[in-house]
């Protein structure tokens, strides 16, 4: 009898087990080959040596915190966070129209030429990509934290998947939910990633259709919902045949600082583009809008959570893709 019992429970142990190991990979999240401090062994100083490359370049031009965030916003929205966005060539998505003004290659491309002299072939431009706009954002003065890293860098760029992947400013909120939910990332993520746009530039092509110069020079609003001074203002940074390279603040008030003002900015009716200001607009996130202009921490807090899930959109681990040695072109 009482073999029999330890028989039964140690069955039962074994089941237990079992189901425990099923329950936990039914569980894990599809990046579950991503883990923190993936280069522990292989490359220990990856991290350090990405923060590092980050951090003398925006101390050179404080515009690089800006172009490494919104970088990985373009790479991880078409397909998957990859670093496909870095391909040079016909046709690939760094030639698209909607990409021509990202910036901050170089700097990937530094960080890379040093991780190659240290460990060669080990550290991928897609986990680059990532760790350079986290720290981008971190240098700015917004949150700092750990994030996983274990991605791989996709073979495939192809300039036709960007428009069908990337928000216009013209969107609706419909049409920004439908497009974010179709990468995993809900209404809150996009409130809370959104935030990004208090720091970083914006060429006048980007809002200049929400105002008009009459042949007086006077101001007529074509969007009523934009601050009237405001718009004064952006229109005399960007008069009728202003050249196309002139860009502005995103965030006039602290234009460097990634903090919670762009939040106070869309309440004022000062946000940027069309598609800042909806959010102040709509019912469905208005409450969040204003929660994170009342409350600095409560966007860092959602920040940290938003910027994971970005961060893993799509990844390639383990056996796919593979690891470039020059973050411009497929091996
Ligand atoms: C939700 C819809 C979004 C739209 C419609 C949008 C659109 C834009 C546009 C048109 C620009 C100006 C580009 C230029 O003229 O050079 C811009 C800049 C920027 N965006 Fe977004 N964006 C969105 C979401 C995001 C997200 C989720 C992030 C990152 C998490 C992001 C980060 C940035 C940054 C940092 C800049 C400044 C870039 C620079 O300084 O070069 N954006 N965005």
């Amino acid at each position: 009898m009482e073999t029999k019992i330890t028989v039964f429970s140690s069955t039962c142990n074994l089941c237990t087990l079992l189901i425990l190991v099923v329950l936990c990979f039914a569980a894990a999240p599809s990046h579950a080959s991503l883990s923190f401090n993936f280069y522990a062994i292989s490359c220990p100083g990856a991290e350090f040596m990405v923060s590092n490359t980050v951090r003398s370049a925006s101390s050179a031009d404080p515009t690089i915190p800006g172009k490494l965030l919104r970088l990985l916003f373009h790479d991880c929205f078409v397909e998957g966070c990859d670093a496909s966005v870095l391909l040079q060539g016909n046709e690939t998505e760094r030639s698209d129209p909607a990409n021509t003004s990202l910036g901050g290659f170089s700097v990937i491309d530094s960080a890379k030429r040093v991780l190659e002299i240290f460990c060669p072939g080990t550290v991928s431009c897609a986990d680059i990509v990532a760790l350079a706009a986290r720290d981008a954002v971190a240098i700015a003065g917004g949150p700092a934290f750990q994030i996983p890293t274990g991605r791989r860098d996709g073979r495939i760029s192809n300039a036709a998947n960007v428009r069908p992947n990337i928000v216009d400013t013209s969107f609706t909120m419909d049409e920004m939910t439908k497009l974010f939910s179709s990468k995993g990332l809900s209404l809150d993520d996009l409130v809370t990633l959104s935030g990004a746009h208090t720091i970083g530039l914006a060429h006048c092509n980007a809002f200049s259709d929400r105002f008009r110069q009459d042949s007086k020079g006077k101001l007529t609003l074509i969007d009523t919902s934009l601050d009237s001074t405001y718009a004064e203002e952006l229109m005399k940074k960007c008069p009728a045949g202003a050249s196309t390279s002139t860009t502005v603040s995103n965030d006039p008030e602290t234009s460097l600082a990634f903090d919670n003002q762009y939040y106070t900015n869309l309440l004022a009716h000062r946000g940027l583009f069309q598609s800042d200001s909806v959010l102040a607009k709509d019912g469905r996130t208005r409450k969040q809008v204003e929660a994170f202009a009342n409350d600095q921490e409560s966007f860092f807090r959602s920040w940290r959570e938003s910027f994971l899930k970005l961060t893993t959109i799509g990844v390639k681990t383990d056996d796919e893709g593979e690891i470039r040695q020059s973050c411009s072109f497929a091996n």
